[in-house]
């Protein structure tokens, strides 16, 4: 199947839906995967099957390309229903974009809109009953790609899975997060990885997490790797902040190029406010923080949507930021995006895609 050709997607139901053991009222993020899931087969420069099919384990060959070398890129993304049943993805054309960069610079294969997109719509259309509607819900979607070809070589794999997996979820953070600011260890540097959304990132996060939950922080916040002067991101999401009347985010290629940060820049502009993406220095904040010009601080992500920061850590000493009742740019934002993808509100932005 060439890039060009009309892709047909197999359907094979699941014969015993798991849709009663969720208790939509109870989310907890990612445990409770959705009745089917699309898988779609790459070989020898050719997608070559695409089939979405019940949920459940794959086999995989002990000298997989991706379990040693590292070929795994993902996405995140989340589906709404409005209160008439209506399904909507919020802006995946931009994670399939995302995807496919993060695709190139691993040296794995682009996956084409009808098979991103389209088959996400199907996925969706099929596993409806499985978003849910309450507030602060969603359906988390998760596209992922390994390769798969079972060879030792250090070389890109001639064959790839992708895949989607959908589950409905609650938040991820229930409350605002605590971030040291790490100075020791790095997450990327320039000319590496650090804006694809490869598995490595995530794994190389985890030691550094570890040691900051140990000193009672939910988070790192990662700086520059030759200076670790300068802000880049958290552990599983961008950083936005106001200081005076900016609103502000670390920019470059190694940090995440997040939709949902993106989103927020779009709104900060069209709501009047000056925006900045530029380097901010961890001193700039730390400055801002004790002279009262920073007056909000945020994480944000799909998984995280907006998460408060209540404090910040560095070099031994804590920080603590204002009152989460006074931020009004970041409690607006996330009061318009949630009245936006729950249907509540004209979409004059065109970011709600209805499955
Ligand atoms: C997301 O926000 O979708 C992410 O991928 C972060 C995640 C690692 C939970």
């Amino acid at each position: 199947m060439s890039a060009t050709e009309k892709i047909s997607i197999r359907v094979e139901p699941t014969q015993q839906s798991r849709l009663s053991q969720v208790d939509f009222n109870n989310l907890k993020f990612g445990q409770i995967m959705s009745d089917h899931m699309l898988v779609a087969e790459y070989n020898n420069g050719k997608w070559i099957d695409v089939s979405i099919v019940p949920y459940g384990d794959i086999n995989i060959s002990p000298s997989l390309s991706a379990l040693h070398y590292g070929q795994s890129i993902f996405e995140g993304i989340k589906g709404y229903k409005f209160a008439d049943g209506t399904v909507s993805i919020f802006r995946p054309d931009k994670n399939w974009e995302r995807f496919n960069k993060s695709a190139a610079r691993l040296q794995m294969p682009e996956v084409p809109e009808d098979i991103f997109i389209g088959g996400l719509k199907k996925l969706l259309e099929i596993d409806n009953s499985w978003v849910p509607s309450l507030e602060g819900t969603a359906l988390y979607i998760r596209p992922f790609m390994f390769a798969t070809e079972a060879a030792l070589g250090v070389h890109p794999s001639i064959s790839y899975k992708f895949i989607i997996i959908t589950c409905p979820v609650g938040a991820y953070y229930s409350k605002p997060i605590s971030l040291k600011v790490e100075t020791h260890y790095t997450r990327a540097a320039e000319g590496g990885v650090g804006f694809s959304k490869n598995a490595g990132n995530y794994a190389l996060s985890l030691y550094p997490t570890q040691l900051a939950n140990d000193e009672g922080y939910d988070q790192i916040m990662w700086t520059d790797a030759a200076e670790h002067k300068y802000i880049e991101e958290a552990g599983t999401a961008n950083l936005i902040f106001r200081i005076g009347d900016k609103i502000i985010t670390p920019h470059g290629d190694t940090i995440l190029h997040g939709v949902t940060r993106r989103t927020i820049m779009q709104l900060a502009e069209e709501w009047g406010y000056e925006v900045e993406q530029r380097k901010v220095s961890v001193q700039e904040l730390i400055d801002g923080i004790k002279d009262g010009r920073v007056t909000e601080a945020f994480a944000a992500g799909t998984a995280a949507t907006i998460t408060h920061i209540d404090r910040i850590g560095y070099e031994g000493q804590d920080y603590k930021l204002p009152a989460i009742e006074s931020r009004d740019f970041s409690n607006k934002v996330l009061e318009y995006l949630n009245q936006l993808r729950y249907g509540k509100i004209e979409d004059s932005f065109g970011w709600n895609y209805i499955v």
